[in-house]
């Protein structure tokens, strides 16, 4: 059994979050920044994160989804601003699945992350309204993925190995 934990990460927190579900990993495994993965050869399960940026995932990721996990195992992991729960959320998480079409979609897993303050001060100044009420909840988001959300990616990460 061999594993890739594959992420994006700007600011750090999906990084956190890509660390905890390696760490439960049993079997041979591999943890690598997205840019860094060539393709999916050789591995039975690859975990995929991205922070969602501008209500959708980036589109890099998005791209390296779609050309690699054709008859692949993968599992989808996430980081937002906004709250868990919220309905958007839904959306995000149907995007990657959509783009993973022809993979087996094991689970996805999302929590939120903090914006960081360079974020924030430039959201605040962003003429479009939707960006300039996401710096305005910034403060809400502080310290997240707090040490219950990497657990929760802890769980998640079992739970996703369980299945295979
Ligand atoms: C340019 C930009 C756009 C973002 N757009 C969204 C968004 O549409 N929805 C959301 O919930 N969070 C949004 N965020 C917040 C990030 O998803 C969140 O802070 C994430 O945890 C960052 O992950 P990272 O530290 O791994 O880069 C945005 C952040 C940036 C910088």
């Amino acid at each position: 059994m061999r594993t890739l934990v594959t992420y994006m990460t700007q600011t750090g927190n999906t990084k956190r979050i890509a660390e905890a579900i390696y760490g439960e990993i049993e079997g041979e495994k591999d943890i690598k920044p997205i840019g860094e993965v060539k393709n999916l050869e050789g591995y039975d399960l690859t975990f995929i994160g991205f922070p969602v940026l501008q209500f959708d995932i980036p589109p890099n990721v998005k791209k390296f989804i779609t050309e690699n996990t054709a008859g692949k195992n993968i599992a989808i992991f996430m980081t937002h601003a906004v709250p868990e729960g919220t309905e958007v959320i839904h959306s995000w998480t149907g995007s990657a699945e959509q783009a993973a079409a022809g993979a087996t979609v094991l689970g996805s897993f999302d929590c939120q992350g903090e914006l960081a303050q360079p974020v924030i001060d430039m959201l605040l100044k962003a003429d479009d309204p939707q960006m300039k009420a996401f710096g305005e909840m910034g403060p809400s988001t502080k310290g997240q993925p707090d040490e219950s959300r990497v657990q929760k990616a802890k769980e998640f990460a079992k739970e996703i190995q369980a299945k295979i």
